[in-house]
């Protein structure tokens, strides 16, 4: 007898949920440290003499909590590029040039960590989604990166440009969908950025800190993981479960985060009112996430928060009462990377599962079994993905 029509759609789904079954990661060689980085900002922007705006800007890369940066700019680079050094300078086509090359050569290494670790040959990848807000050109990202990697011509691509700071997450919420309506869906998923895109000399008037904000806090980086359902346990190892995946607007934020492309590149805007827009709506976002699952002690999960800027963090634990090592993951990539937009929570999803073995912990998510992922970025919008610890002891091959 001929299946009906409900056993054909059921047998082109997935059964179990999507999960991560491997994460890579990569930096640019090039390395700052942030204590040193006013100085070498003001003399390579040739801005010493705006004493003021120096002074402001070390206060800031204080406060901002990094410790260091990676960046594919480096002063050499800068020197030969001076349009990159002005505030406004006509310059769209020098950073495009840069980034069309080095965000797929940067997801490249990201994505052969991630494909060594899940173990299968990346023949075996269906689905690529691909996430920058560093530069857009035709054919993308992804197009460059599947030339790079050799992967399928057929590979079926996704080309996410502009998802700013909440990317990573919307990334995973795509990868898991492709992952359980399509089975056998491997799915790659890769997020680069870099901030030679937005790099720029200090703003001529004081008014605008918030440039200085943004040059205090970016740096580059790239995060790669392979999500499918259902694994083959003779090869694949599952990290983490992708319960559930949201996204929202943040009520009368409009305009809180904002980035514009013009002749000077993408110019970042961030109103002083981010973190308290934010925070007040984390516990809207945590019920609507977890009250299906019965959970409602958000010291009970554990935290994977896009690390915009401290006082974020700051404020999202005075506002739902977080005990300090909740964000311990997130704060420690903050400090190490600075603020890799899209990229952040894939490279914490990985300092998470390695540290929780490194520490003896039974699973992934720090011993606990339920944790959530952030993304916070333009609009303001927020992504909530509700993920599942795994065993540690099933994780190793
Ligand atoms: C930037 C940051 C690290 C500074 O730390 P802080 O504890 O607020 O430090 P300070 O209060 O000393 O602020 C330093 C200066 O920056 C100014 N400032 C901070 N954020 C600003 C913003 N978004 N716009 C304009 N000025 C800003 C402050 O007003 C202050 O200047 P002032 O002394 O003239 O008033 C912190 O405010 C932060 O994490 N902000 C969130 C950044 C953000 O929105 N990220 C989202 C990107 S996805």
């Amino acid at each position: 007898m001929a299946p009906s029509l409900e056993e054909i759609l059921r047998a082109q789904r997935s059964q179990g949920p999507a999960e991560i079954l491997g994460i890579g990661t990569a930096t640019p060689p090039n390395c700052y440290d942030q204590a040193d980085f006013p100085d070498f900002y003001f003399r390579v922007t040739n801005s010493e003499h705006m004493t003021h705006l120096k002074d402001k800007f070390k206060q800031i890369c204080e406060k901002s909590t990094v410790k260091k940066r990676y960046m594919y700019l480096t002063e050499e680079i800068l020197k030969d590029n001076p349009s990159l050094c002005s505030y406004m300078g006509r310059s769209l086509d020098v950073r495009q040039n840069m980034v069309m090359t080095e965000v797929p050569k940067l997801g490249k290494e990201a994505a052969a960590k991630a494909i060594k670790e899940w173990g299968q040959p990346k023949s075996k990848i269906t689905h690529l989604v691909f996430c920058t807000t560093s530069g857009v050109d035709m054919p993308g990202a992804d197009y460059h990166l599947t030339k790079l990697l050799g992967l399928q011509p057929s590979v079926k691509r996704i080309m996410m440009y502009q998802s700013s700071c909440y990317g990573g997450g919307t990334g995973l919420r795509l990868a898991k969908d492709l992952a359980e309506n399509n089975a056998g869906a491997r799915v790659l998923l890769v997020c680069s950025e870099i901030s030679a895109i937005n790099f720029r000399g200090p703003p001529d008037t004081p008014a605008r800190l918030d440039k200085l904000v943004a040059q205090a806090l970016f740096g580059d980086g790239a995060a790669a993981v392979i999500v499918g359902a259902d694994p083959d346990t003779s090869i694949e190892r599952s990290l983490f479960q992708l319960i559930s995946a949201s996204q929202t607007i943040v009520p009368g934020s409009n305009g809180g985060i904002m980035g514009t492309f013009g002749e000077a590149g993408l110019m970042c805007h961030l109103i002083k009112d981010v973190p308290r827009l934010i925070s007040s709506n984390i516990e809207k976002c945590l019920m609507d996430a977890f009250t299906p699952i019965g959970i409602n002690d958000w010291n009970s999960i554990f935290w994977i928060a896009h690390p915009g800027g401290p006082a974020i963090l700051d404020m999202v634990e005075e506002k739902i009462g977080l005990e300090e090592e909740k964000l311990r993951a997130t704060r420690h990539i903050l400090s190490e990377y600075g603020n890799m937009s899209s990229v952040c929570v894939l490279f914490i999803l990985d300092e998470m599962r390695k540290k929780s073995a490194e520490e003896g912990k039974l699973t992934t998510g720090e011993g606990l079994e339920w944790g959530v992922l952030f993304g916070f970025g333009a609009g303001i919008t927020v992504e909530t993905v509700v993920l599942r610890s795994m065993s540690i002891s099933n994780t190793t091959h």
